[in-house]
């Protein structure tokens, strides 16, 4: 539904896109995942018809970006991360204006916006002006606004950025809602939980190309499994920092009292760990094989945290950074 080849795209010094190839099969999401300046919303916005590459190709919904841009913007919704909706206009009065402007009639741009604030949780706050909405509320608005054409393809460049935990959780539902229709979505994140959660496959985007594809859980099995080790006192850190780095065969990373390190598939038994931590004298509070988290993948494709930008309240930003930290410690204890 969505395919692109080899798309360039230059702005002055900076190489925005350097060869960017995405496929995206019909209804499913997929998560464009990669730090602030990676190229993401210069390839929606090619992908989207707002801008032209400077080379390469790009289908949407069947139709060239290049050659065919009317019959792509038939097919497709855009909701960007600054809400287009009018402050002094209410919820119903914002989405029927939309619908006017779609060229509906006036009474199916009614009954479309009647049928979106219904279906996506916001009838009741639908007769109030906008300017009284939550950041969570209008961005919702917005997204559905671009859902008023019912579009084969949506468009999402990070729709939850600089939302708190609670609307985040009510886009990932809305976002969930569409998929279930049917929509093919593709969603620009800097937030590894987010592709995580809503996407089906994921590309992750560095310096304006794919530097890897794969499902959620691919990517995480590609580095393997995390050994974690929660000590009862952190002053053993160092030793079981020895135990980990004879038993895995890599130097552990340590966040206070948690120690952490990659393993190879099987690598090692519990049983034979506890056991030598013992022997090492270093008690122990907790120890856990888990699957790598996203900000732990991004870490070592690139080298370096997915740091997310804004400063603010969501969840994801606090996991990148407390990943990338501990990393740079792992790297500095080499
Ligand atoms: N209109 C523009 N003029 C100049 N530089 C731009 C413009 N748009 C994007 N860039 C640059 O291109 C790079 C990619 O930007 P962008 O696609 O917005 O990344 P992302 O959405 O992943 O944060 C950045 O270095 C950005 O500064
Ligand atoms: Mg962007």
């Amino acid at each position: 539904m969505v395919a692109a080849e080899a798309l360039r795209k230059r702005f002055g010094a900076t190489q925005a896109l350097d060869g960017l190839d995405l496929a995206v099969p019909a209804g499913t999401v997929c998560g464009l995942l990669g730090p602030n300046g990676a190229g993401k919303t210069t390839a929606v916005r090619i992908l989207a018809t707002l801008a032209d590459a400077d080379s390469g190709h790009a289908r949407v919904a069947g139709h060239d970006v290049a050659r065919e841009p009317d019959r792509v913007r038939a097919r497709i919704g855009l909701a960007g991360q600054h809400a287009a909706v009018d402050e002094n206009l209410t919820g119903r009065a914002n989405l029927r204006l939309f619908g006017r402007l779609y060229h509906l009639s006036r009474a199916a741009a009614r009954h479309r916006a009647d049928e979106l604030l219904e279906r996506f949780g916001l009838a009741e706050a639908a007769d109030r002006p906008v300017g009284g909405y939550s950041g969570g509320m209008r961005r919702r608005l917005d997204l559905i606004a671009s859902l008023i054409l019912r579009p084969q393809v949506l468009f999402l460049d990070e729709p939850t950025t600089g939302l708190d935990p609670r609307s985040r959780g009510e886009i990932w539902d809305s976002v969930r809602e569409l998929v279930a229709d049917g929509t093919t979505v593709l969603l620009t994140t800097q937030y590894l939980d987010e592709a995580d959660r809503l996407a089906d496959d994921i590309a992750v985007v560095d310096h304006g190309r794919v530097i890897a594809t794969g499902t959620p859980d691919e990517l995480k099995s590609s580095i393997g499994d995390r050994l974690d080790v929660v000590l009862e006192d952190a002053a053993a850190a160092s030793g079981a920092a020895g135990v980990l780095h004879r038993l895995a065969g890599a130097y552990p990373a340590l966040d206070g009292d948690r120690l952490s390190v990659a393993l190879a598939h099987g690598s090692v038994r519990i049983a034979d760990l506890v056991r030598e931590l013992d022997r090492a004298g270093v008690a122990v509070g907790d120890v856990g094989l888990r699957r790598p988290t996203l900000d732990e993948v991004f870490l070592r494709l690139t080298g370096r945290p997915a740091e997310a930008g804004e400063g603010d309240a969501a969840t994801g930003s606090g996991g990148a950074e407390a990943d990338g930290a501990a990393a740079r410690r792992e790297e500095a204890v080499r």
